[in-house]
């Protein structure tokens, strides 16, 4: 089974319904924990600090169905290497490990790929939470 195809059908598809119209960005993500397969798209608001990215929402509908663990997320964007912003790579610690794959795809099928770890050498982690 082929899943880096399996998450750039889905994160394309799911970028299909990206609510995005203030900054006409559409990203889709997906993610696998297993095999489970599930994703988001990004939903913009009119107050802008409102909206999610696509792998917020992936990440809520991977909590949401009962799963708390990234194997790999895949981003895909009309652009050439879409990077998740610094909230996302923080929101991906939470459930992925330093080895947690990372696919970056433009909407010609390019995909980069990237361990979290690359992106996020360093996150705040429950060490730093006395109450955790
Ligand atoms: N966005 C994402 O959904 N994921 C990213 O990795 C980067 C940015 C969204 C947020 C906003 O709706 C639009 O792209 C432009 O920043």
């Amino acid at each position: 089974m082929n899943y880096i195809t399996q998450l750039y059908d889905l994160a394309k598809q799911y970028r299909e319904n990206a609510y995005a119209p203030y900054s006409r960005f559409k990203v889709g993500a997906a993610i696998r924990c297993g095999h489970f397969f599930c994703g988001g798209c990004n939903v913009e608001n009119i107050s802008y600090p409102c909206g999610i990215c696509a792998e917020a929402g992936a990440i809520a509908a991977l909590a949401t169905a009962g799963y708390t663990n990234i194997d790999e997320i895949m981003i895909v964007a009309d652009t050439e290497n879409i990077i998740p912003c610094g909230s996302c790579l923080q929101k991906i610690s939470e459930f992925g490990t330093p080895d947690t794959i990372i696919y970056s795809a433009d909407l010609n099928g390019n995909i980069s790929t990237y361990k979290l770890s690359d992106l996020l050498p360093h996150n705040f982690n429950a060490s730093e939470v006395k109450n955790a």
